[in-house]
């Protein structure tokens, strides 16, 4: 979906999110968090699976409808940092709509990117062509075969790792698939980003719904992150 915001599209990091009102019925009191995955001009654009009432409701609405509300960016979105010459993306099914830009940034200041991506199925892979579009390497798995290598995406990132030097890995997607992804990095003594989904209320630090447990206590995804290093958070075992 394409949204016209222009302050936002202006300012938005790669990582960021938007929090929308959906609609003004009593059914639908809270705002969706949904990534940032492009921006451009006065416009940004997100990727979306219809979940329940609220993005079933947004799936409905005509192009040029002005019902909907939209508060962002918000949160902390992806480091990249200093002297950065090959970066690793891994993602899984949606979790591949908050790295498209970054995807695009880093391309554009010559970092070598390679992706690893998988779904359960082809049809769930999102953002591929974005990928092939700016990434050296783009490698797929799907759960069923029908796309790719068949099995979890974390068989071909971890043959990356093994076989090619990174000085960063960004990855988003289902929790088991980040922490497998995380150990992954950390025994290849890489630094890992992970985005990180949490219920979110109010999008902006107050309520406390979206809390993360990490070696520093408690964080707010909304604020401190979605993004968090790898290393900090305490996976629950
Ligand atoms: C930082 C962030 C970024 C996100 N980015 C995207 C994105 O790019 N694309 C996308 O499709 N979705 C994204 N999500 C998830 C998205 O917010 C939910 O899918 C959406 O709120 C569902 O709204 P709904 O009214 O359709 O469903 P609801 O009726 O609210 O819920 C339907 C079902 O979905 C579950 N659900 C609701 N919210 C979440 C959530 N945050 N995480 C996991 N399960 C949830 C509910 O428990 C319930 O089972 C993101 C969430 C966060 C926190
Ligand atoms: S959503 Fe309210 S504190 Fe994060």
């Amino acid at each position: 979906m394409t949204l016209h915001a222009p302050e936002c599209a202006a300012s938005v990091q790669p990582g960021q999110f938007v929090h929308l009102r959906v609609a003004t019925g009593s059914d639908i009191i809270l705002r969706r968090p949904f990534s940032i995955h492009r921006a451009y001009g006065e416009r940004v654009e997100i990727l979306y699976q219809i979940l329940g009432t609220g993005t079933l409701l947004m799936a409905e609405k005509p192009v040029g409808d002005e019902s909907m509300d939209l508060v962002g960016p918000l949160g902390h979105g992806w480091r990249a940092p200093e002297g950065i010459a090959h970066a690793l993306f891994v993602t899984g099914g949606l979790g591949a709509a908050p790295l498209g830009m970054l995807a695009e940034q880093l391309a554009a200041h010559g970092v070598a990117v390679s992706v690893a991506m998988g779904a359960p199925t082809k049809e769930r892979l999102v953002a591929r062509e974005l990928f092939e579009n700016v990434a050296r390497q783009v490698l797929v798995a799907t759960d069923d075969g029908s796309d790719g290598e068949h099995g979890f995406v974390t068989v071909p990132a971890a043959r990356l790792l093994a076989e090619e030097r990174f000085d960063v890995v960004y990855t988003c997607g289902p929790e088991p698939m980040q922490r497998a992804i995380a150990a992954l990095a950390a025994d290849a003594g890489v630094p890992c980003q992970i985005s990180l989904e949490r219920l979110m209320a109010c999008g902006i630090g107050a309520c406390l719904s979206c809390v993360v447990l990490t070696v520093d206590g408690l964080k707010r995804a909304c604020v401190d992150g979605p993004v968090f290093d790898a290393a900090e958070v305490t996976w629950k075992s």
